[in-house]
């Protein structure tokens, strides 16, 4: 059953905005589809879901994150101060009621425009790196107008297309987490997929000391900073440099 505001529809575009990272927070779960499919690559990961019910249903279907039936403002409060660019925040709170189409109340805990002023004021302050859904209309624009919007093309209930947006408070989520929906199409992701088939079975049949000595100049030259480095090196030898293409964020 679909889980009303869940982001199953969404999910591959959103996993395209994360940035590699050590912990893993999903503040306002749902049916936590992002956790769902993210691949699980964090050394820990943390769920948090208000509803009691809802909650213990995803104690059951995510083995390995630690579910919480708790208050994510309460959790927020006490751990983000001390978070850094190591953890990522995922937050997918009840949109506003003032800016639902239709004005509905959808779930057990809904939260008051206090509470979203509140929670913006947590996430602002935080170090780690955050990720906040909302419409594109009313509140959450001016909430987080500082941050970087990326917009998700989105089909609409009625059939019709719409848009979601998220808003990130970092520019450029490189290295992602995941690459497995990376690439604007299926077949862009399948190319992706080949390429590195392509070189794992070239990696493969290497004698170990050359594959060794491959790895280790690849890693001395494209390893997080090192490839920032052969940028920069790039630019000043050359004139017009080629500009490196940003991964497409859009829902396929
Ligand atoms: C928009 S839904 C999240 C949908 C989710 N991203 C998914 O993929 O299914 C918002 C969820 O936040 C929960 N919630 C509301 N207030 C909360 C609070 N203070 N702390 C934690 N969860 C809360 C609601 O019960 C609801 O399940």
């Amino acid at each position: 059953m679909r889980y009303p505001g869940g982001k199953n529809h969404v999910y591959q575009a959103l996993i395209n905005l994360i940035p590699e990272h050590d912990r893993w927070v999903e503040a306002f779960a749902g049916s936590a589809a992002v956790s769902r499919h993210l691949a699980r690559r964090h050394a820990e990961a943390w769920v948090l879901e208000l509803d009691q019910e809802q909650a213990a249903r995803l104690r059951r279907e995510l083995p390995g994150h630690r579910v919480l039936h708790a208050d994510a403002f309460r959790f927020l409060r006490e751990h983000a101060p001390s978070w850094g660019p190591e953890t990522v925040v995922f937050v997918d709170p009840p949109y506003p009621l003032r800016d639902r189409r239709d004005g509905r109340r959808r779930y057990r805990h809904e939260l008051t425009d206090a509470q979203h002023e509140e929670l913006a004021e947590l996430l602002h302050a935080t170090r780690a790196r955050v990720l906040v859904c909302g419409h594109p209309w009313g509140l959450y624009p001016r909430l987080y107008r500082s941050w970087h919007r990326h917009e998700l093309a989105v089909v609409l209930r009625s059939g019709g297309p719409g848009v979601e947006c998220v808003w990130t408070n970092y520019a450029d989520p490189w290295p992602l987490h995941d690459y497995r929906y990376w690439g604007a199409d299926k077949r862009v992701r399948q190319d992706l997929r080949r390429q590195v088939a392509r070189h794992l079975a070239r990696f493969g049949d290497m004698n170990r000391h050359v594959r060794t000595a491959v790895l280790r100049a690849l890693t001395d030259a494209y390893s997080l900073g090192g490839d920032r480095r052969l940028d920069l090196d790039r630019q000043a030898a050359s004139p017009a440099p080629a500009r490196r293409r940003a991964p497409c964020t859009r829902a396929s």
